[in-house]
């Protein structure tokens, strides 16, 4: 399959996952990976799937993303989205505890964009977890990550 693995990452975390990705689906396909700031129309010349990544931000994607989603059109694709976010259990200050239960991650407003505009999701979206605002990751999370992706079969 023609994939193209799109990221937006500041401190090197998301684009952690999605160089992971990249090299454990790419036995069996053709990876396109680039960073949003560098994506050109042409990159979805014969793409199939589309996996986005985002860190979360104020609870939502990036902006270059938001507007990339915003820009393409999503139904013309296979999906598959991942965030990476902090974990609520790891947060010491209440207020922000309770912000982050209740308004969510990056990946969830990825997922409604997708599915709304007539998007196929083939995995249930999934954050992974950072420490403190600018990482590293979470210890067990690439782990957590390679157990995600097996669910789909690329
Ligand atoms: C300005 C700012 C806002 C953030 N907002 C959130 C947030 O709303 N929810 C959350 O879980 N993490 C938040 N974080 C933590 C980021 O999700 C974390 O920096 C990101 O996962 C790191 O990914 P990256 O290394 O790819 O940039 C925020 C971090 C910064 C610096």
């Amino acid at each position: 399959m023609n994939i193209l693995v799109i990221y937006d990452s500041y401190f090197g975390n998301t684009e952690r996952i999605a160089l992971a990705i990249k090299d454990s689906i790419s036995e069996k396909n053709h990876v396109t990976i680039k960073k949003i700031s560098d994506f050109i129309d042409k990159d979805l010349a014969g793409i199939e799937l589309i996996v986005i990544g985002s860190p979360t931000r104020a609870f939502r994607p990036t902006e270059a993303i938001s507007k990339f989603l915003k820009k393409i059109d999503v139904k013309k694709y296979k999906w598959i989205a991942f965030d990476t976010g902090v974990n609520p259990d790891l947060i010491n200050a209440k207020f922000l505890k309770f912000m982050v239960k209740i308004f969510g991650y990056a990946v969830s407003n990825m997922a409604k964009i997708i599915k709304k505009s007539g998007g196929r999701m083939l995995l249930e979206p999934e954050t992974f977890f950072v420490i403190g605002n600018e990482g590293p990751l979470v210890k067990g999370e690439i782990d957590r990550f390679h157990k995600w992706l097996k669910k789909v079969n690329l």
